[in-house]
Formats: structure tokens, C-alpha cells, sequence
């Protein structure tokens, strides 16, 4: 099947989806990223792999991680950096998504960053940029709706990688609102295609999509039986800005049933990592004792987002 991100040399040009990229490809940016980790540390944290290039942020939905550590990790790479202020841009004038492109492009744009609440926005801009004949211009998904949020998957898989080494020996749990999490989505991929033998999901029936099954995960609505051993715990908000409708009897019960408490990491191995992608609700999620604690590695997965998001910026324009 085409997969619209890949050349036809099999190489990424786009970044929109983990979903069909081959385990090569994520180890490749996995590795880059933790040559990039080395510029952070220098007292000039740059490297001119994007001089002269043009780095567009497209924020259509709010973000403090990711639009910031994009903003990072280009201008390490020395690229000019472009914030799209979507609220006084002319989309508030009746502007289509590809007549923007379309003058971002007159722009001399070279990489589009893009989120947005519509699944598959970052394909149709992709699409676009290839029947102008543009496949000079690249473009990442910053995530769109509830589909993917590839640099999440690929920070998520940096940080297991950092913390843990070997995918083959590990037990993954995935848990909370996995229904509306592009996150989730994006990890499951990861985690199978880099060879973890065994993904859980948990959480109630209304927020586990019916679909998991047939992507190799295994279900539990108990977090007592899904914690049981597992050696990475990771955490979802619940994305009530994505809900139709009441899916929970409220905050209070959902946190009674499927908040991370110290009592409940204690299930699973003694080593290990609690992961967050952000923004984190406190009480509802997870309690503060887990998320300050010394199992969680919350904060590193934001550092490592920085480094994560070099190594794809570096690698699109290049192929
Ligand atoms: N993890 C994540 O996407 O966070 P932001 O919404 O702050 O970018």
C-alpha cells in the first residue's frame, strides 16, 4: 500500500503517522535523536543542518510542549522559525487550510509544522504540496485530532529506549482515555513495530476503542490485574474537548477506579517508569505523589521531545 510519507527509495519526507513506518526508519530517528542530545549540552546549542531553511509552526489547537520544542529544535538546527499566530491569521477571514499553505509557500516556506483538531489535516496539506508538484516542502504532524501524534510516539519511544534499552523484554500499559488519545495511538504503533511482546490498554469500556484487539493489544478494564508487572506505566489525560456526550460518572469516580496512586504503581515492577505526555490533571490521572516521585520520568520525556524533534527536522528535508 502507498504510504504517502515515504518516497518511492522508501525514505521519509514527511512525517504524518507512525503507523506503517518500518522499524528501521524509527530506530534511524531514534538514533539521530540521541546524537542531537550531545547539542544541548554545548554552551552554543546549534548546529547548521537547516541554515537558510524556513520552519513554519502551524498551531490550529493549543500546545505548550510540542509548538515550543519544535520552536527548540529548529532553531538549534539554525532554521528561521515562523509562528503562525492562527488567531489573528486570515483562517479567522474565511480562509481555507490550502490557500494559506498555498501563500506560506509564496513565502518560501521549506517545512510545515502542523496541528490541528482535524484528523488528516497534515495529509491533505501533504497531498496538496505533491499535486502543486512542491515535494521540496515537507511536513510534520504535530497531531491531528484523535488520529496521530508521531513526535509523541517517537519521544515516548526515546524515553522507554533511554530508561529501559531492550523493547523485546518489556510490558507496556497504556492507560485512561485511549478512545479520544492520538497519543495512544501513535505509542501502540511504536511500541509493536519496535517488537514489544506485550501492549496493555485499561480503562473503562467507554474509553477503549473496540478496534485494539486486532492491533495486538490486550484489554483490561482492572488496573490492579493490568499493572500487574508491568515495567512502563503510561498515563493519558482525560480529552474532554474530544467527548460527545457523558462517557464517566465524574472526575471523582474516574480517579477512584483508574488514578495512578502510589498503592496502584506498586503493582507493577519495582523498576518501573511512569510516563506522561502532557498536560497532566493532577487528581484525576494520576496523583501528585506519582507524578513528582522518583518512578516518573514526565520531564525527561519533554527534554527528549526537543532532541526527538532535531532528528525529524533534520531527516525530512534531506530525502
Ligand atoms: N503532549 C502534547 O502534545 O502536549 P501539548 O498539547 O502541550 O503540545
Amino acid at each position: 500500500m502507498h504510504n504517502p510519507q515515504l518516497n518511492r527509495h522508501g525514505e521519509l519526507t514527511h512525517l504524518l503517522s507512525i503507523e506503517g513506518l518500518p522499524q528501521e526508519v524509527i530506530t534511524h530517528i531514534l538514533d539521530t535523536a540521541a546524537s542531537f542530545m550531545e547539542v544541548s549540552q554545548r554552551e552554543v546549542k546549534k548546529v547548521p543542518l537547516l541554515r537558510g531553511k524556513s520552519v513554519f509552526n502551524l498551531f490550529f489547537e493549543n500546545s505548550t510542549r510540542t509548538r515550543t520544542t519544535f520552536e527548540i529544535a529548529a532553531k538549534r538546527l539554525s532554521a528561521d522559525v515562523i509562528n503562525l499566530d492562527i488567531g489573528r491569521s486570515s483562517t479567522a477571514k474565511g480562509e481555507t487550510l490550502l490557500d494559506t499553505i498555498d501563500n506560506l509557500c509564496a513565502m518560501h516556506a521549506n517545512l510545515f509544522v502542523v496541528r490541528h483538531a482535524a484528523s488528516g489535516a497534515p495529509y491533505l496539506i501533504a497531498e496538496h504540496l505533491a499535486r502543486v508538484g512542491r515535494d521540496d516542502i515537507h511536513v510534520v504532524n504535530a497531531g491531528d485530532g484523535r488520529h496521530a501524534h508521531p513526535t509523541q510516539g517517537l519521544l515516548d519511544m526515546y524515553t522507554i529506549r533511554h530508561y529501559k534499552k531492550d523493547f523485546t523484554q518489556l510490558r507496556v500499559a497504556i492507560v485512561g482515555d485511549i478512545l479520544h488519545s492520538r497519543v495512544a495511538r501513535s505509542d501502540i504503533h511504536a511500541l509493536t513495530t519496535l517488537g514489544v511482546p506485550e501492549v496493555r490498554a485499561i480503562g473503562p469500556q467507554t474509553l477503549l476503542p473496540s478496534h485494539l484487539g486486532r492491533m495486538g493489544v490486550h484489554v483490561f478494564h482492572d488496573m490492579a490485574a493490568g499493572l500487574k508487572d508491568c515495567d512502563v506505566v503510561i498515563m493519558l489525560r482525560l480529552q474532554n474537548e474530544r467527548m460527545t456526550g457523558a462517557l464517566l460518572p465524574s472526575a471523582g469516580e474516574y480517579f477512584r477506579h483508574y488514578g495512578l496512586t502510589p498503592q496502584k504503581l506498586a503493582l507493577a515492577k519495582p523498576d518501573a517508569i511512569v510516563m506522561h505526555p502532557g498536560p497532566m490533571n493532577r487528581g484525576v490521572e494520576i496523583h501528585s505523589a506519582v507524578a513528582d516521585g522518583a518512578q516518573a520520568v514526565i520531564l525527561p520525556q519533554v527534554t527528549f521531545g526537543i532532541a526527538v524533534r532535531m532528528a525529524v527536522m533534520s531527516i525530512v528535508p534531506g530525502n
